[in-house]
């Protein structure tokens, strides 16, 4: 039976980390996948984070099974994490599970497409995460893009991307991303919002946001505008989050799926099928993640020490944005690379060809995936110099 398969590449992102961490070059530099670095070059477990796996340690009475939703209060924290204060949890029309991480949240949601319209198509952004595609069509969904990154002037191609949503029949899904997009950064405005959300409604697909970096762009609350005020405007939609950037949870595996229904009946069907979902995949979530977050969230106290935790890793990332546009005009380039300050969360685009980013591992062992998106959580003061001189001898 296994004699047909064949070697696949590597994965473009997760391959990455592999190859780097075999260099033994003492100057290489990680840029690759979106995990958090302090400037030490560490990804540290969040103080809060510790707090509460000791108060989990000391509290726990038993590891039996939890149902396929995960953890009610973990589900209830995350849905007013995601959606604050908004009507649909009023009105009792949201259901959330929690999940194997953000990727397996996305792969619930298309579980869930699936079912509801067999040979579905889901409308991604051109570019997006490298995973979405993989994950979507494992689902058995069909899938197409919209454009949105204008490569040329590095910016967002709203027009475009706008004029493409306008034609997409209204049994399809369409991804979005909340916030901090990945891969370019470039984030809608409230209006291009409030444009998106008028359409989706005028139209009637089904919206999927992801939102795997809440609280990496502005804020927590402003990183939720966009899924909020759609919320607002449509009657049903699917949020796919993550706790791997925000709580640093990444080996954790935890992340939700939430789906909002027409009523709170139609929410009551929706939570029947995501739990059949979930059980015929992997049964039920990981439970310690969801510990961690709970105990964070129902406590004032952590709460606030992990908003102040994740303000931190917001502003290292923004102020390497400026540290890095600032080394590479010190270091000679003369290309504008002065978008890389207007763009959001943990990535943007480089814009040099592949035979660059290629020559930038070979040469230099600096790792950025293949399309030249950069996680600027890599660079510190101790390897910007290095890094924007080798970017300086490609260009
Ligand atoms: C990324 O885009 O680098 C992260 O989301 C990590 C991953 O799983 O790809």
């Amino acid at each position: 039976m296994f004699t047909i398969l064949k070697q696949l590449p590597a994965d473009p992102i997760l391959g990455l980390s592999v190859k780097f961490k075999a260099d033994n070059n003492p100057n290489k530099i990680d840029l690759g996948a979106g995990i958090y670095k302090d400037v030490t070059g560490h990804t540290p477990v969040l103080a809060c984070v510790k707090t509460a796996e000791q108060f989990r340690v000391d509290n726990e009475t038993t590891k039996a099974y939890i149902s396929s939703a995960g953890s009610a209060l973990f589900n209830e924290k995350m849905t007013e994490l995601i959606l604050g204060d908004h009507k649909v949890i009023t009105q009792n029309r949201v259901r959330t599970v929690s999940t194997p991480g953000g990727t397996g949240a996305l792969r619930v949601a298309g579980e869930f497409i699936k079912t509801c319209t067999p040979g579905a198509t889901i409308w991604v952004s051109n570019p997006t995460w490298a995973n979405h595609q993989g994950v979507f069509k494992a689902a058995g969904l069909n899938i197409k893009t919209y454009p949105y990154y204008d490569y040329e002037n590095n910016n967002l191609d709203f027009d475009g991307m706008l004029a493409a949503l306008k034609q997409i029949p209204k049994e399809d899904a369409v991804l979005l991303h909340a916030c901090c997009h990945n891969p370019s950064g470039m984030d809608l405005s409230k209006e291009q919002w409030q444009q998106v959300a008028d359409v989706t409604k005028q139209i009637g697909f089904m919206p999927v946001v992801d939102m795997a970096y809440q609280g990496f762009g502005e804020n927590l609350d402003a990183d939720a505008y966009g899924l909020r005020l759609l919320a607002n405007t449509v009657d049903q939609m699917i949020i796919c989050s993550s706790c791997s950037k925000n709580f640093g949870l990444y080996r954790e595996r935890i992340g939700a799926c939430s789906i909002i229904g027409k009523s709170a009946t139609a929410a009551d069907i929706i939570n029947s099928v995501l739990l059949n979902v979930v059980r015929v995949m992997y049964s039920m979530p990981p439970a310690s993640g969801a510990a961690i977050v709970e105990t964070i969230l129902s406590s004032a106290e952590l709460t606030t020490q992990w908003h102040g935790e994740l303000k931190e890793m917001r502003d290292r990332i923004n102020g390497v944005r400026q540290l890095l546009v600032d080394k590479l005009i010190e270091n000679g380039v003369t290309r504008d690379f002065s978008f890389i300050t207007t763009q959001n969360g943990m990535f943007s685009f480089l814009g040099i060809d592949k035979a660059q980013v290629q020559r930038l591992q070979d040469e230099f062992s600096i790792y950025i995936v293949g399309s030249s998106r950069i996680s600027l959580a890599g660079i510190s003061p101790d390897n910007v110099n290095y890094l924007t001189q080798s970017i300086a001898k490609v260009l």
